[in-house]
């Protein structure tokens, strides 16, 4: 038995990249997922791609409407959802200078609002033990030429994760255990690990943190 069979998720930008690996690997391991994505065609060939357990919703996770059918599609299936994985984003970059109102207000119309909405709007839905997962970045801690806004998108997604585990802004589901994941946290855990078992491959050997005097 799949590690989540029975379990249903939506994951939002699922149509590619770490979305439909995503979608697919979930499907595998048991659960039926609803994807979206704002190209139809791309969206039907995802769906064709994963082949079962799959519910594909056109929708542009920027636009409140669409979540609402997003979410409504779900519950009219007499389903509720164990997971939420809003990861649909839009990477878009300007040097200091060249930044329009456009730039800024698509990248935190689609990062931003349509990742917080995302979440909100499925609240009334989420089953006990639902896990909730955002797409980071490391743009959100580190400075990189021509990343001005879409960093900010990152970091205002790693304040929602730290927000959210507080979990008082939810009464109605408070009670509730969620897993919270920042894959940027998880990505930067998984190195540190990595770096700690492999720290005598790369680095001379550490002094002792801690020197007991002999008796
Ligand atoms: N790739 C990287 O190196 C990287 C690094 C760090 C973080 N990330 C983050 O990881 C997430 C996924 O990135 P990716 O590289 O896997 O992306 P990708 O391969 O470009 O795929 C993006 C997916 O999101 C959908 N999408 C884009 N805007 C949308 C919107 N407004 N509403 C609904 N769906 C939307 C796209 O379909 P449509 O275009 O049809 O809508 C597509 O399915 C993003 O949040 C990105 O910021 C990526």
């Amino acid at each position: 038995m799949g590690k989540l069979q029975g379990k249903v998720a939506v994951i939002t930008g699922a149509t590619a990249g770490i979305g439909l690996a995503a979608a697919e690997l979930f499907v595998k391991e048991g659960a039926h997922v609803f994807i979206t994505g704002r190209r139809q065609k791309e969206l039907d060939a995802a769906v064709r791609a994963i082949g079962h357990g799959v519910t594909g919703v056109q929708g542009d996770v920027a636009n409140l409407s669409d979540l609402d059918r997003l979410y409504e599609t779900v519950q009219a299936t007499g389903r509720r959802i164990d997971i939420v994985f809003a990861n649909a984003g839009f990477g878009e970059f300007r040097a200091l200078g060249e930044i329009t109102e456009e730039h800024f207000d698509k990248l935190f119309d689609i990062n931003v609002k349509g990742t917080l909405f995302t979440v909100q709007k499925a609240l009334p839905l989420l089953n006990a033990g639902a896990s909730i997962i955002l797409t980071g970045s490391v743009a959100s801690i580190k400075g990189t030429p021509a990343f001005w806004v879409y960093g900010a998108t990152k970091a205002a997604i790693r304040n929602f994760v730290r927000t959210l585990a507080i979990g008082v802004d939810f009464p109605n589901v408070l009670g509730y255990l969620f897993r919270l994941t920042n894959l940027l946290d998880v990505l930067y855990f998984l190195a540190f690990l990595y770096a700690l078992e492999n720290s005598s491959r790369f680095l001379p050997p550490l002094p002792p943190l801690l020197h007991l005097p002999a008796s």
